[in-house]
């Protein structure tokens, strides 16, 4: 049985894009990162409740936030917890970015291990929810501490980890190195899902399967492509995974542009959209001059008139 979750996203996962993918068979899956200290000062701040919208039709929501110091954390997470709306707290420690990594937020976090165990503690203590972790390897392969992260968080009560197995200093480069996630996964007796280049469904059995994971956790490989969990279904029934047919992709660009403009204003959802619409017609003939297309239509309608006109000449 292979347990797979949908990564959090920034600029990605948001709660349409999430709802999809519970749809077709996704357990579990993250906000996009919300700054604790950010959610403190301007808890009504509208950029912020958009991150924090729960689905209906969302299964199991874990909020992720990411901060530096231990006392915000914790009472962003009490807070988080007083609304009701999710299931479990998650601790970013391993987002890369210039802006957050090198002033000890994130992947920052991994080298202040003293100063990410008293984070966790002090969230644990804070809240009743489940609290989790996402980490890398560690900030570089010389430094690589992912299996000391894991064993401080066992001791400060956390319920389960998440590794990305690659560096900080690899951002996204190479390959992950899954030999290493299992490693952490030998350290500790709470569940570790393994995380890094899940592309089809087939891979994230092989990968749960080889490494004794608890499950895996899938970030790039659903952009564009949600039915990566009905794969994962199929495969759990013992049936061959279903391949997406053309017309299923253009019906799920519909329907995901009809929630999307429910939600956001049209000139908004018609400006997000368009990096949806182009991972959901990768590898489709003529995708690039599509793309160039509908990265210059300005209106909903003109971007279902270029669609439509493929999807004629793709038949
Ligand atoms: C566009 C983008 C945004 C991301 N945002 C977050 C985030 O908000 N929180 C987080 O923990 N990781 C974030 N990540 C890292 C992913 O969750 C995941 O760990 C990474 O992409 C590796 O998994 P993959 O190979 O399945 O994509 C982000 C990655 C990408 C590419």
């Amino acid at each position: 049985m292979i347990h797979a979750r949908l990564a959090p996203l920034c600029g990605v996962t948001d709660y349409v894009f999430r709802e999809i993918c519970f749809e077709q068979g996704c357990e579990q899956a993250y906000t996009e990162m919300i700054s604790a200290m950010g959610y403190l000062c301007a808890p009504g701040q509208r950029a912020v409740q958009e991150l924090m919208i729960r689905g209906k039709n969302e299964k199991k929501l874990i909020v992720q936030l990411f901060g530096r110091d231990p006392d915000t954390v914790a009472e962003a997470a009490a807070r988080m917890e007083s609304l009701e709306r999710y299931d479990g707290i998650d601790l970013n420690m391993g987002c890369p970015a210039h802006k957050i990594a090198p002033s000890g937020e994130g992947c920052g976090l991994m080298r202040m291990p003293e100063n990410a165990e008293e984070m966790m503690r002090k969230t644990v203590r804070a809240v009743s929810l489940p609290v989790s972790i996402k980490i890398r390897l560690g900030w570089d392969t010389a430094h690589i501490n992912a299996p000391e992260i894991a064993k401080r968080a066992q001791d400060a009560g956390i319920r389960e980890i998440t590794v990305h197995g690659r560096t900080r200093e690899q951002q996204y480069s190479g390959e992950a190195n899954w030999e290493e996630i299992a490693r952490v996964a030998e350290c500790v007796e709470i569940p570790v899902y393994g995380n890094g280049d899940i592309w089809d469904g087939e891979t994230a059995r092989t990968r749960s399967e080889a490494y004794g994971l608890a499950g895996v956790v899938i970030g790039r490989g659903a952009m564009g492509n949600p039915w990566i969990f009905r794969e994962i279904l199929d495969i759990n029934q013992g049936r061959s995974p279903r391949p997406v047919t053309t017309e299923e992709r253009f019906r799920m660009i519909e329907d995901h542009y009809t929630r999307m403009l429910a939600w956001k204003p049209a000139h908004i959802a018609v400006r997000e959209m368009r990096k949806h619409i182009g991972w959901y017609l990768h590898g489709l003939r003529g995708a690039s001059r599509a793309r160039a297309e509908i990265n210059r239509a300005e209106t909903p309608e003109a971007v279902r008139e270029i669609l439509e006109r493929i999807q004629v000449e793709l038949s």
